[in-house]
């Protein structure tokens, strides 16, 4: 069995972003919008920035109460979009209930939409064009496998789990490398059957769910799950002890995937500016 080794391959491709920032006159900005309190995503909202400082990304936070209005949010995005020192918009996910997500989402302008969620980024993915970003949990999945020299084309990938951040966008992307690629979800009969014939195995639900009869003997299995234990520790999806004697190749939680997300991120921000700025 391999790691696969996110936290080095995410500082790996900082350090090449980093370099290429430092040839830049002007500095790409990530401008991050946070709406209320969750205290998941103030911890990767301050990951963003500080990783952005490092590599010499320019970044803004922009906090807003739990108790901002849609018009509020969908005015800022909008002020955004027209600043010229702004080349990359995030608005962190979960947004507060009463707001609806998509509806805020699609006010971001495409050529900035750094998470590569707007309907014309993904209405690109869907068919089979290039977006000016892709979504950076599945891009940094893929640059992983890749980078670890992991085929994919041809190979049966099976996705559990379909959110719009990850496991619907990561399907297309494998399907793009030409994968043949199965989506499992909650009402998924038989899940395990179908498990068991995949060559590489993705799971991405936040429940732990994957475990060692449900995985082929030499399987890749990439662990997309964050979930705190009752001992207060970091776990996966998978159980990793379980699972790690049968993978050929397995992510560890923490270290495989988040990593390679941020990494993703600080990436798609570079891309974009330089798309700006041809
Ligand atoms: N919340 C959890 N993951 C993500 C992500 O990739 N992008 C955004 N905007 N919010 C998230």
């Amino acid at each position: 069995m391999q790691i696969l080794d996110g936290k080095a391959l995410g500082k790996e491709i900082q350090e090449e972003v980093k370099l290429e920032v430092e040839k830049l006159s002007k500095k790409p900005h990530l401008a991050v919008i946070l709406a209320g309190e969750n205290p998941a995503s103030k911890i990767y909202v301050n990951t963003k920035n500080k990783t952005c400082e490092r590599l010499g990304i320019k970044s803004t936070v922009i906090n807003l109460p739990e108790n901002v209005t849609e018009f509020e949010l969908k005015s800022k995005i909008r002020e955004l979009n027209v600043d010229d020192e702004i080349n990359a918009i995030l608005v962190q996910l979960p947004l507060p209930a009463h707001i609806n997500e998509s509806e805020c989402i699609k006010e971001i302008s495409p050529i900035k939409d750094v998470d590569g969620f707007t309907p014309e980024n993904l209405g690109a993915l869907v068919s089979g064009k290039t977006p000016f970003a892709y979504p950076c949990t599945p891009s940094g999945i893929i640059t992983l496998l890749k980078r670890n020299n992991i085929q994919i084309s041809g190979k049966h990938a099976v996705v559990i789990g379909r959110s719009n951040i990850v496991g619907k966008p990561l399907s297309l992307m494998l399907l793009k490398e030409n994968a043949t690629v199965t989506m499992c979800h909650s009402k998924t009969k038989n899940l395990s059957e179908i498990t068991k014939t995949a060559d590489i195995l993705i799971s991405a639900t936040g429940k732990r769910i994957v475990t060692k009869d449900m995985v082929k003997n030499s399987a890749v299995v990439v662990d997309v799950g964050i979930i705190r234990n009752s001992e207060g520790k970091l776990e996966g999806d998978v159980d990793f002890e379980q699972v790690k004697d049968t993978a050929s190749y397995i992510t560890p939680v923490p270290g495989g995937v988040g990593p390679m997300t941020i990494a993703s991120l600080m990436k798609n921000t570079l891309e974009l500016f330089l798309k700006q700025n041809k």
